[in-house]
């Protein structure tokens, strides 16, 4: 990374005075370290949408920080409420896939309406944006020791051999605050001395994996390989993979899961191949109200360039460069939905549980209707 700022542990941050929101531009990482401020609505929605803050659990984090500024920059107008509100239903339309994003601002604006007294109503709106923060660390802690025990397993019935885990794109800490969620499992079977090494999708069209998770790993000191995204099916049927380990953007309640463009294809290979496939996830991340995944998770689409031009460093600096013939159409289609029949389980904050309604609603039982 060029630069010489220190690297902070967390990808957002209150600024000074708590008046402005600071997050790490995830768009220069690993090249270099860019930190941005946020002080509008404005600001937070262009971080969500281009992706400068990115990975669901963060996106949440940023949507209830997003609601905190719309609280301080509407305190003392009299239409407070209505302005409040109509902020809120903004930042909620940034993005569409993950569901982390409504359910993160819809907690900063109940807190804020079922607060008594009206004065003071961005100090509670702060004080919710913080409590999301941290239970979101606090969720990602317990979903690696929940997760170790698995990687833990396989690593004893291999007696101790090498355990290979498959990720794709990045559902590390710059996704989610601290941990990470398919990588809280790694990052804890490694701290106990569990003998790991990580396969990384690099993740086209914008290489989060290539570019985060495998600076991540290499922040830790995780053995971890860099691959082409479609190596996985390669490299399951030579037994080169012990279990894939991935994150999600939406999952319903009944086992289906969205997650970055590509998942599906791992998961048909795995399946193939008795791969064991996994989805680490908060309970923010489970859509409640929702059971068929493929006909009704919104799949985002963006723009065709991103698949058109490749960022990466270069001569000392980062630059673009086209992939595809300068006449060429491109189409962004951001994530896919895994069925849960290609799922063998979750990893939740509560425990490791079946990818079905009978077995998350054991976990969650105050979710049943
Ligand atoms: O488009 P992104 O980068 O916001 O997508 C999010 C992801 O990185 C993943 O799909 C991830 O696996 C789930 S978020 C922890």
């Amino acid at each position: 990374m060029s630069g010489n700022k220190e690297i902070p542990t967390r990808p957002i941050w209150l600024g000074p005075a708590r008046r402005t929101v600071q997050i790490i531009d995830q768009r220069a990482l690993p090249h270099e370290l860019v930190i941005v401020d946020l002080a509008t609505v404005d600001d937070v929605i262009a971080a969500i949408k281009d992706m400068m803050v990115r990975g669901a659990p963060l996106i949440g984090v940023t949507g209830a920080f997003g609601a905190y500024l719309a609280a301080l920059n509407a305190e003392g107008m009299s239409g407070f409420e209505h302005v409040f509100k109509s902020e809120c239903e903004r930042i909620k339309s940034a993005r569409p896939t993950a569901v982390n994003l409504a359910w993160g601002v819809d907690r900063v604006c109940s807190a804020v309406f079922s607060a008594k007294a009206h004065g003071g109503r961005s100090a509670v709106a702060l004080a919710e944006a913080e409590a999301v923060t941290e239970e979101e660390v606090d969720n990602c802690r317990r979903i690696g020791e929940h997760g170790a025990a698995l990687i833990e397993e396989i690593s004893k019935k291999k007696n101790g051999r090498t355990v290979n885990i498959l990720t794709h794109c990045n559902a590390g800490w710059l996704a989610c605050i601290e941990y990470g969620t398919a990588t809280a499992p790694i990052y804890t079977a490694f701290e106990r001395g569990v003998d790991l090494h990580v396969w990384v999708d690099e993740t086209r069209p914008l290489n989060q994996g290539a570019r985060l998770t495998a600076w991540e790993l290499g922040q830790q000191g995780v053995p971890h390989t860099v691959i082409v995204d479609n190596a996985g099916g390669h490299l399951m049927q030579h037994g080169m993979v012990d279990i894939v380990i991935v994150g999600t953007d939406r999952s319903t309640y009944t086992g289906d899961v969205a997650n970055k463009i590509g998942t599906y294809l791992k998961a048909l290979a795995a399946k193939d191949n008795n791969v064991p496939f996994y989805v680490a996830l908060p309970s923010s991340t489970f859509d409640w109200g929702m059971e068929d995944g493929i006909g009704q998770i919104p799949i985002e689409e963006r723009e065709p360039d991103e698949v058109r031009y490749v960022d990466g460093f270069c001569d000392g600096r980062i630059c673009r460069v086209r992939v595809v013939p300068e006449n060429s159409n491109a189409a962004n289609y951001a994530f896919d939905v895994t069925p849960a029949r290609l799922v063998t389980g979750f990893i939740t904050e509560r425990g490791v549980c079946r990818a079905d309604r009978e077995d998350v609603l054991r976990l969650f039982p105050e979710k049943r209707r």
